[in-house]
């Protein structure tokens, strides 16, 4: 039944931020799911008592491309598969199954926060034995061999049914079909005080939480309906559908407009909250308040000890280069380790296995522990309800006192999308040529103290990455640029600005950043090169 077939490569199977990403019409083209995932095996080698984790976000395409991966991985050798109900996983519940039982690592079909659908998009994340996704120097080795491929394995069988919970076999291979929610559930509960949360809703607390129409739902309903009583119809949008019934799954102020209209009137919930696509990121909402992710990693750090997993202590905190300084600050006043990581959760993995750190964060709505080796958006919710029900307070109060006690960093991020590849790659290299000769320039009342690009230099497996380039000015402001690499066509630059003030707490953040953000586009030449005189997406 295995049959081996002739294949010709594909020159765009690279691996960006997190995973391949492309338009789902790119991955419907013929072989080319099989000569990305064949090039895996490959350069994995050995797979002969190996066992994956394999599921996604129930985006369009998971149900073909999951079968594909099924008897590919059975052609190939693979001894077992763990496999989500129906094709259906969490990426922060698929890293949890590696992770508990010591697998060798899995595949999310997932490209998250993207538009699903025809002509949404699709992908796939690799994951290793950490739970986390494959380092650089791996996807570089796997990306080449793609270069290269001249033939694939697969099973010729028939479809496997996914509904069926239990054991199963194809050519040799073992499938367990696992209920995709309740790991994970037990995992929250090991964390949390899921006694103080009941207590919460119980005295009439009230919540929505949106999950899109993505993977989340059905874990969002278990979790805050089913076990800690919050009302039913909280968890909105729960149904996981193909194409996210149109919306854009991304959790932020612009995508996830349905949820802010609500914590924006008055009819507001107590607390809001959303996830993406594969349930990684989230966004946390007060009644008329919004958290940025960079305070919301900075006020989990703060906040640890109410947490029964944590309060014993924590090793440090990371953070990704372009998300704000405010998590630093916290770090430092509790005496703990803290990192600047390139963008990409990949880069917290090496400092979690190693207990350098134990909570880290991005801005792009992303805050995980070392629970897992990938974001978790529904542990960043549960956290801030056990905060809440800890201490009595709002998000908002909570929030305003954390800045009353460390200041203020005033942060957003815009995204010129769209851009050429040439314009946005000269733009980028140009830039970095003149930033030596920012050093110790002055702009208005802004002076310069260092222009350099961001290296970093990995404490435990000594790689270098270079990833944005960084502006830092005496009063402790910050301009970062760079390149997104999750993109499936065409350049997004992400200017981030940020601003630190200890006496104006209560700006708003676009007046704040105003002349940064002029300053900002200016050295770059940004409406100029790109032609747009705004940025598309402001967060
Ligand atoms: C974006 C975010 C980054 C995140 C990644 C995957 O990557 O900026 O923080 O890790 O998505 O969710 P980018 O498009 O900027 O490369
Ligand atoms: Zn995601």
């Amino acid at each position: 039944m295995i049959q081996t077939i002739q294949t010709t490569p594909y020159a765009d199977q690279k691996m960006g931020t997190a995973g391949l990403r492309k338009k789902s019409k790119v991955v419907m083209q013929k072989y080319y799911i099989e000569n990305f995932v064949q090039s895996i095996f490959d350069v994995i080698g050995n797979l002969k008592g190996k066992t994956y984790v394999l599921g996604g976000d129930g985006r369009f395409y998971n149900d073909i491309a999951i079968q594909k991966i099924i008897k590919m991985a059975a052609a190939n050798g693979v001894s077992k598969l763990v496999i989500g109900q129906n094709g259906f996983l969490s990426t922060p519940a698929s890293s949890n199954i590696i992770l508990k039982n010591k697998l060798d690592g899995g595949f999310v079909l997932s490209a998250s926060h993207n538009p699903g659908g025809e002509n949404g998009d699709f992908g796939i994340k690799y994951a290793n034995q950490s739970g986390g996704q494959c380092p650089s120097s791996t996807s570089e080795e796997i990306y080449k061999h793609t270069l290269n491929i001249k033939e694939f394995k697969i099973c010729d069988a028939p479809d496997i049914d996914l509904s069926k919970l239990g054991h199963q076999e194809l050519c040799g291979m073992e499938i367990e079909i696992i209920d995709p929610v309740i790991d994970y559930v037990k995992m929250m509960e090991d964390i949390f005080d899921f006694n103080a949360i009941k207590q919460l809703f119980a005295k009439g607390f009230t919540m929505r939480f949106d999950a899109m129409n993505a993977v989340t739902g059905p874990y969002a309903q278990r979790i805050f309906e089913d076990i800690l009583g919050a009302n039913k119809g909280s968890v909105v949008n729960a149904i996981p559908l193909p194409d996210f019934g149109g919306l854009h799954p991304d959790p932020n102020l612009l995508y996830a407009k349905e949820l802010i209209n609500l914590m924006f009137s008055d009819q507001s919930p107590d607390f809001g909250a959303a996830n993406d696509g594969d349930g990684d990121r989230n966004m946390i909402l007060g009644h008329n308040f919004f958290v940025t992710p960079s305070d919301s990693l900075a006020i989990l750090t703060d906040n640890y000890k109410l947490i029964p997993a944590y309060k014993n202590g924590i090793f440090g905190v990371a953070k990704s280069a372009a998300t704000s300084t405010a998590v630093g600050r916290v770090a430092k006043a509790h005496n703990i380790g803290y990192y600047e990581v390139p963008t990409g959760w990949k880069y917290f993995v090496n400092l979690m296995d190693s207990n350098r750190i134990t909570f880290c964060g991005e801005e792009s709505f992303g805050t995980g522990s070392s629970h897992i080796r990938e974001k978790d958006g529904i542990w960043a919710v549960l956290f801030w309800l056990n905060i809440i029900a800890a201490t009595g307070k709002s998000v908002e109060q909570i929030t305003r006192e954390h800045w009353q006690k460390y200041g203020r960093s005033y942060y957003m991020r815009f995204d010129f999308e769209g851009i050429s590849t040439d314009v946005a790659d000269k733009l980028m290299a140009d830039l970095e040529a003149k930033l030596p000769s920012l050093n110790g320039k002055s702009f208005e009342n802004y002076h310069i103290s260092n222009a350099a690009p961001f290296i970093y230099n990995d404490p435990v497996d000594h790689s270098s990455t270079k990833n944005g380039l960084i502006i830092k000015f005496a009063d402790g402001s910050r301009i970062v640029y760079r390149l997104s690499g999750t993109g499936s066509s065409g350049a997004t630059l992400r200017v981030y600005l940020e601003k630190y003030d200890t006496k104006n707490l209560n700006g708003d953040p676009l007046k704040m950043l105003e002349n940064i953000l002029e300053i900002a586009l200016n050295i770059a030449e940004v409406q100029t090169r790109t032609g747009k005189q705004h940025a598309d997406v402001i967060t």
